[in-house]
C-alpha cells in the first residue's frame, strides 16, 4: 500500500476501503507517514468527505492506536457525556454529582480548555488540592468507594486523534463533520464508556453555527456509537449565548456550586437536569426519561449532588470547605462593569466573541501549552431577548490587567447586537437525535 495512492484515491471520491484507513491512521501514529502527505489526506477528506462506514472505522482505528479503558470492575452501567464545546459551559460539575448521587457510577475524563472554550479539568483546578492525575487503580477505587471519580486524559488515550487533531489545527481541517465526530467518539469509547449521552452546542458560540450542521454532526456521533455497541444520544442546546451567567474557570465554579443549591441560573439549571436525566435513563435506571428527571430534580432538590460535589472533592485532595464557603475562593482584583452605548432588546450576541474576551483576560488558553488564570472572567448580565436599559450593567468584568481588561471591555460591546422591537428568547433545548428519529423542538 502507497500513502500518495490513497490521497489520491480519496481526492478523487473515492470510498477507501478498512485496511486503507487502517494504514494511514497508524501509520501517522508511529511517524511512517510525514505530516506533509498528511496534511494532503485530511484536505481531500474535507472536501470530498467520508461515508459513514468510513467514518466508523475511522474511529475505530484512533481508538486501537492507544490504550482503551476496561472499567469492567466498575459496577454499574458507564455513562459518559460530552459537550461539543461552548462559552460558560460548567454542567459536567453539575451533572457528575448529580448523576452519581442516583448510584450511577461516574468515571470521568474531562479535557482542558482550549481558545473560546472552556475545560472541566481546568475549573476543576480551582478548589486548592484538587488532583486531576490519578493513576488507573486509584481512578477505579475511587468510582467503586464514591460512585464518581473526574481526571484528565491520560497520554495514552487515542495517541492518533492527539497528533491528527494537532495537525487540523494548522492545516484549516477541523470544521470537517466527520473528523470533528470520529475525534470526540474515539475518546468516548477509548475511555470505556457504555452509553454516551451528547451535548451537541449550536450558535455563534460553537464550533456548530447551524442548526444544520449541528444535526449531521450529531447524527454522524450517534450512527458512530450505534454501530460501535453504545447506546448513544444526541440533545442539541443553543450556544448563541453564554450558558448561565459566569465564563471562566472559577466564575463558573461558584455558579455550578450555586446551581447545586437550587439557586442557579435557569438555563444551566433546565439543561443539566435535562442532560442528566438521559445519562439516568441510557443506564436503565428508569423506564422513561421522565421518571429519571423526577430523580433528578429530587436529587437536586434535597442537595445530594452538592453532597456528592463535597465528597468528590475531598476524594481527590482537594478542600471542599470551598463548596460550603464559595468566598473564599481567589476573584481577579479589579472589577470593571461593561455599559453599552445602545439601549434595547438584546438581539444577537456574537457568544465566540464573548469567549474570546475571557480568554483574552486569561481565562483561556491560545494554544494548548498556554498558562491560564482561574480568577479572571465575565459575568455576563444581559443575554439574548433580555431589555437592556440606560446605564444597566451587561456585562462584569473580574481582571488582573488593566490593558487585557480595556481590550475585553471593547471586545464585549462589539458582540451585543441590540434593536427597539422586543425578540424572542432562544429556545434552549432545540432537538433530540437517536438512533430512530431526530426530534426538533
Ligand atoms: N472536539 C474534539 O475533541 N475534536 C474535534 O475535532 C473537535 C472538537
Amino acid at each position: 500500500m502507497r500513502m500518495y495512492d490513497i490521497i489520491q484515491k480519496k481526492r478523487d471520491g473515492h470510498e477507501l476501503s478498512n485496511d486503507e484507513i487502517k494504514y494511514v491512521v497508524d501509520g501517522y501514529t508511529k511517524g511512517e507517514i510525514p505530516d506533509y502527505q498528511m496534511s494532503a489526506f485530511l484536505m481531500a477528506i474535507y472536501f470530498m468527505k467520508m461515508s459513514s462506514r468510513e467514518t466508523t472505522y475511522f474511529t475505530m482505528a484512533m481508538v486501537s492506536s492507544g490504550d482503551i479503558l476496561n472499567l469492567s470492575c466498575i459496577d454499574g452501567v458507564k455513562v459518559d457525556k460530552h459537550s461539543s464545546g461552548g462559552v460558560g459551559d460548567k454542567t459536567t460539575l453539575i451533572i457528575a454529582p448529580l448523576v452519581a448521587a442516583c448510584g450511577l457510577p461516574v468515571a470521568k475524563m474531562s479535557g482542558r480548555g482550549l481558545g473560546h472554550t472552556g475545560g472541566t479539568i481546568d475549573k476543576v483546578e480551582s478548589f486548592p488540592g484538587f488532583n486531576v492525575k490519578l493513576d488507573i487503580d486509584k481512578f477505579i477505587e475511587n468510582v467503586n468507594k464514591h460512585k464518581i471519580a473526574l481526571v484528565s486524559q491520560t497520554a495514552n488515550i487515542t495517541p492518533a486523534d492527539k497528533k491528527i487533531y494537532a495537525l487540523r489545527d494548522v492545516t484549516a481541517t477541523i470544521d470537517n463533520i466527520s473528523l470533528i465526530a470520529s475525534s470526540i467518539m474515539s475518546k468516548k469509547i477509548a475511555a470505556g464508556a457504555d452509553a454516551i449521552v451528547l451535548d451537541v452546542k449550536v450558535g455563534s458560540g460553537a464550533f456548530m453555527k447551524s442548526f444544520d450542521d449541528a444535526i449531521c454532526l450529531a447524527n454522524e456521533m450517534v450512527q458512530i456509537g450505534t454501530s460501535l455497541g453504545r447506546n448513544t444520544i444526541a440533545i442539541l442546546s443553543d450556544m448563541d449565548q453564554p450558558l448561565g451567567v459566569a465564563v471562566g474557570n472559577t466564575l463558573e465554579v461558584i455558579e455550578a456550586i450555586n446551581t447545586l443549591k437550587g439557586e442557579g441560573p435557569k438555563d444551566l439549571e433546565d439543561l443539566c437536569i435535562e442532560l442528566a436525566s438521559h445519562m439516568i435513563f441510557a443506564a436503565n435506571m428508569t423506564t422513561t426519561v421522565a421518571d429519571a428527571r423526577n430523580l433528578i430534580v429530587q436529587k437536586l432538590k434535597k442537595g445530594e449532588g452538592l453532597l456528592k460535589l463535597k465528597e468528590l472533592v475531598t476524594a481527590q485532595g482537594g478542600d471542599a470547605s470551598y463548596v460550603d464557603n464559595p468566598e473564599k475562593f481567589e476573584i481577579a482584583k479589579i472589577k470593571k462593569e461593561v455599559i453599552l452605548d445602545n439601549i434595547g432588546y438584546v438581539y444577537k450576541m456574537d457568544t465566540e466573541a464573548i469567549g474570546k474576551a475571557a480568554m483574552i483576560l486569561g481565562a483561556g488558553r491560545e494554544t494548548k501549552d498556554g498558562i491560564i488564570d482561574l480568577s479572571v472572567g465575565l459575568m455576563v448580565h444581559k443575554k439574548t431577548g433580555d431589555l437592556i436599559m440606560q446605564d444597566e450593567v451587561v456585562v462584569t468584568i473580574y481582571g488582573n490587567d488593566d490593558e487585557k481588561i480595556k481590550q475585553a471591555e471593547d471586545i464585549i460591546k462589539q458582540a451585543y447586537t441590540t434593536g427597539n422591537v422586543e425578540k424572542y428568547k432562544e429556545k434552549l433545548i432545540k432537538a433530540i437525535v437517536t438512533k430512530a428519529e431526530v426530534l426538533r423542538y
